[in-house]
């Protein structure tokens, strides 16, 4: 197979990715992707980098056995604690991408917002990928990051517009590291699933920044630049859990947007 024809690679803890997935969907719909959801080791937010990077690598090999091209971690979580391990493992065989950079490389270049909030998973904040990528390109700029763990278990029970998850958010964004802030990054992708909810807690005065259509277009640049843009019209998706409940179809759907088979497979 001509390798520009060969799908891209993602995964996340979850479903989370699929909001990921969902807009490389949109950006590029020619390209066929592969999703691994690690739904038996999820949360990844809460676990130790070892951890992090042990799981990562085996589904790095997973999704190169599966004859990917390139490799999207599309989760904050790992790709804070473990983009590093997963490009040194693969080496020469494909090109890996984390959700970060290009979300840090998007603020660096947008001088309108000098106080960014950073919400995401305690593994997220406490690696301080945000802070030190932000800072390092703007150093004039604030960046306040704070951990909502909480989010994502809710969003995975399907707590979402409904008085408990509106307690829960207003609970960690009236917290005072958030208090001047002019911006706020999702830095997890389970959180555009609740952008509105937080959007209109801020009354929507500040910019919320979703991560998933900046990543999106930053692959679609690289595939591009490397040649291995799609152009078959028969784009196909697979997606891959460690765990399967009829539940995680259910919230699948609502991450992808669409109906999705799950299918449950080992590591
Ligand atoms: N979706 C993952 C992220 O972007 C978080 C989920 C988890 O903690 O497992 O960080």
């Amino acid at each position: 197979m001509n390798r520009s024809q060969a799908p891209i690679g993602l995964f996340d803890s979850g479903v989370g990715g699929l909001t990921v997935a969902a807009a490389i969907k949109k950006v590029m719909p020619n390209e066929s992707m592969i999703y691994f959801g690690d739904t038996a080791h999820l949360p990844y937010g809460d676990k130790s980098k070892e951890t992090i990077v042990q799981y990562s690598l085996s589904i790095a090999e997973f999704l190169l056995n599966k004859g990917c091209k390139i490799l999207l971690i599309a989760c904050n979580s790992a790709s804070s604690n473990a983009f590093k391990e997963v490009k040194a493992f693969v080496g020469e065989r494909a090109e890996v991408l984390n959700v970060i950079d290009p979300v840090i490389e998007f603020v660096g270049k947008d001088t309108s917002h000098s106080n960014i909030g950073v919400i995401g998973t305690k593994a997220t904040i406490n690696s301080g990928s945000y802070h030190d990528g932000i800072r390092k390109l703007r150093p004039d700029t604030e960046v306040s990051s704070l951990a909502t763990p909480l989010f994502v278990p809710m969003i995975e029970e399907g707590f979402i517009f409904d008085d408990i998850s509106n307690a829960i958010i207003r609970a960690y964004l009236s917290r005072s590291e958030l208090k001047d802030i002019d911006s706020l990054i999702l830095g997890c992708t389970h959180y555009p699933i609740i952008m509105n909810q937080i959007n209109r807690f801020f009354n929507f005065k500040i910019d919320v920044l979703d991560s998933a259509l900046i990543v999106a277009e930053k692959l679609k640049l690289i595939l591009s630049e490397k040649d291995l843009l799609s152009n078959t019209i028969n784009a196909r998706h697979q997606f891959f859990v460690s765990d399967h409940t009829d539940y995680f179809e259910i919230i699948a759907k609502m991450f992808f947007g669409e109906k999705i088979e799950l299918q449950r497979t080992m590591i």
